[in-house]
């Protein structure tokens, strides 16, 4: 078994405003390996880190993301909701993330829409990643297989994981009965694949490993199935609590 690597999710979501600098540097902080990311794209194309498409559930404003320009988005409040002592944190650019981990923790930027809902996002995100000379300690995640197609075209040299939940499990899931797995061979492009935790039995955590990539997990907070995915072998831990998961590499 290698060394788990700990990935504090939207920064260390469940200590700290989840996807803000203040998030990310408490992440930092606490010497993850990995830092997991949300991101959108705003009316002006700036790429800006935020997990839903709408501003309601986290900030103070609300309406959607793709509407708005930057500028607007900038007034708002992006850790007010978590806590009144947060409320000068902002919703943060990517390029801001970018500059603050500055290659101290591997990033991990999850986009959840393709080209086809906010324009061209897959290129401005490589673009932001270029410009700051962060190709290295980056990663593109998604569920949206659409966009991880255009990413890996775009730039075939960027890492990537594939996300898979709810009826898409049913992919992995399917492993357990013998049935076909080969669809799972479209994503032979990338580097790992990340499911969530309840999925994550042992049998596709073996296939997993056959084909060379890294099995990571999503979202674990509590320590008895922290303990149980380590027991099985997953390569990684995606937390809320990251500091939870520091006692275990
Ligand atoms: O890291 C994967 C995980 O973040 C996916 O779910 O909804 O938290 O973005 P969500
Ligand atoms: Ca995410």
């Amino acid at each position: 078994m290698g060394k788990l690597t700990i990935t504090g999710h939207r920064g260390a979501g469940g200590l700290a405003p989840e996807n803000t600098l203040a998030s990310i540097q408490l992440a930092l902080d606490l010497g993850v390996d990995r830092i997991e990311i949300d991101v959108q794209q705003t009316k002006d194309n700036v790429i800006i880190v935020l997990h839903d498409r709408t501003l309601r559930r986290t900030t103070n404003g609300f309406g959607f993301v793709k509407l708005m320009d930057y500028s607007e988005l900038q007034k708002l409040s992006a850790g007010v909701k978590f806590n009144r002592v947060y409320i000068d944190e902002k919703i943060p650019t990517l390029a801001e993330v970018i500059e603050l981990i500055d290659g101290k923790a591997e990033l991990i930027i999850e986009t959840k829409y393709s080209y086809l809902y906010y324009p061209n996002i897959e290129r401005h995100i490589l673009n932001v990643i270029k410009s700051k000379n962060a190709i290295d300690w980056c990663k593109i995640i998604s569920f949206n297989d659409r966009a991880l197609f255009r990413i890996h075209k775009l730039n075939e040299n960027i890492r990537t994981g594939k996300l898979f939940v709810g009826k898409h499990a049913s992919l992995p899931l399917s492993f357990d009965k013998g049935i076909n797995f080969k669809p799972l061979r479209r994503y032979h492009f990338v580097d790992e694949i990340i499911v969530q935790h309840k999925y994550a039995t042992q049998a596709i955590i073996d296939k997993v490993h056959e084909f060379g990539q890294e099995l990571h997990v999503w979202t674990v907070n509590d320590p008895e199935t922290i303990e149980l995915l380590i027991k099985r072998g997953v390569d990684g831990i995606i937390s809320d609590y990251p500091n939870l998961l520091l006692k275990y590499r």
